[in-house]
């Protein structure tokens, strides 16, 4: 093992390898879904929500399914064996450090500042009321951004995002086979090289987990792939259309709109989000005006198209509300329970290691 994964299995000492790990994603990353892939040996994020009773709420209920798992998960040092994840314009940090203190989950995860300087404030703040027990993660999605923050918050991990992401990233990103090596350079050129790194962006099972741990991840993330879990928290039609979906390529798009389309945008400069093509998205393209698109999209979420299924949708199953989902849903096929997928893709990049040997130098 090496003096990475060691640390690793010290901080996080349930996990197997290789790591795969379920986004916080805002608002299906629920209790059951990340504690369910952290008994499969990965590592569960919840989101912490947009204010401090969702936080509350959801690490209360953690805490409690964790505390019924038997025989009981190994984390001797007191923490949660689950993560939490921050959108920072999103959380107060005094009304969220109690409850982080209380229930020292085993890792945050920090993403959207509006200033690179707020992720050193709250990791300064997360340290100091966890005694450095809670780990700090910071979701990055260029290398200058990486470097940035690795100096000024000295993070435990960073999580890089390239531009096929599910939900909101940068809008000027670029693709992991470029990014991911680029930023662990840096890293390493600065003697920072110590900081776990890990890849999120269209990974969605075993080839692209191996890849992405041929570029040097320490471990992977899925989003979209956990969209697709049975304990993910999300609508029937929402999730029909992960499966549904077929080519990741033309079924998603980078977009400024899903987020305009709700009124002021509340997202720091420079973000916009991953979805699946919709009808607001086509009408858009074929210029419609977007308060005409808002109005509309309004109507959708309004009464009897409350949600996402069947009432939500057209003929042709796309709806009109945003469904935030990575260029990789065209590899999901299907629903399974969140264990299954983290215990098949490991199992996938164990029998693809063993099969490719020196194969890929003939
Ligand atoms: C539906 C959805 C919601 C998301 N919400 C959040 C969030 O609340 N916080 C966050 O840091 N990232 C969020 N993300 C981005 C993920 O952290 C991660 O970068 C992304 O899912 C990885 O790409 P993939 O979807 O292709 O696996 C979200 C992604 C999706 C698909």
């Amino acid at each position: 093992m090496d003096a990475t994964a060691s640390t690793l299995k010290s901080d996080y000492p349930w996990i197997q390898f290789p790591l795969i790990i379920s986004a916080a994603m805002y608002p299906m990353s629920c209790p059951s879904l990340a504690l369910a892939v952290s008994k499969a040996g990965g590592l569960g994020f919840i989101t912490g929500g947009l204010n401090a009773a969702d936080l509350k709420k959801n690490l209360e209920q953690s805490a409690e399914l964790i505390h019924q798992v038997q025989p009981p998960m190994s984390f001797e040092n007191g923490t949660l064996p689950i993560g939490v994840g921050f959108l920072l314009f999103g959380n107060k940090l005094d009304e969220v450090v109690p409850l982080v203190q209380e229930h020292k989950p085993a890792a945050v995860w920090l993403f959207a500042a509006h200033q690179i300087a707020e992720y050193a404030t709250w990791a300064k703040a997360m340290r100091e009321a966890t005694d450095g027990k809670t780990k700090i993660w910071v979701q990055v999605g260029t290398s200058v951004d990486a470097l940035e923050v690795a100096k000024i918050c000295e993070p435990d991990a960073l999580v890089v995002q390239g531009a096929d992401a599910g939900g909101h990233g940068l809008q000027r990103s670029a693709g992991l086979m470029s990014l991911f090596p680029e930023v662990s350079d840096s890293l390493k050129a600065d003697g920072l090289g110590h900081i776990q790194l890990f890849a999120a962006g269209g990974i969605a099972e075993g080839r692209g987990t191996l890849a992405a741990l041929a570029l040097g991840a320490n471990g992977v993330v899925m989003g979209t792939r956990f969209l697709a879990a049975k304990e993910a928290l999300i609508p029937t039609g929402y999730q029909d259309a992960v499966v549904r979906v077929k080519s990741g390529a033309t079924a998603t798009v980078r977009a400024g709109l899903f987020d305009n389309l709700r009124g002021p945008n509340i997202w720091p400069k420079g973000y916009d989000g991953r979805g699946i093509v919709n009808e607001t998205y086509v009408d858009a393209e074929a210029g419609m005006p977007l308060d005409e698109n808002s109005r509309l999209y309004a109507e959708a979420l309004d009464g009897r198209l409350q949600q996402y299924p069947e009432s939500g949708q057209s003929a042709t199953g796309t709806g009109r509300l945003t469904m935030w989902a990575g260029s990789g849903v065209g590899l999901v096929d299907r629903v399974m329970p969140a264990a299954e997928i983290v215990e098949h893709t490991r199992r996938e990049v164990k029998e693809m290691v063993g099969r490719l040997g020196s194969k890929c130098l003939e």
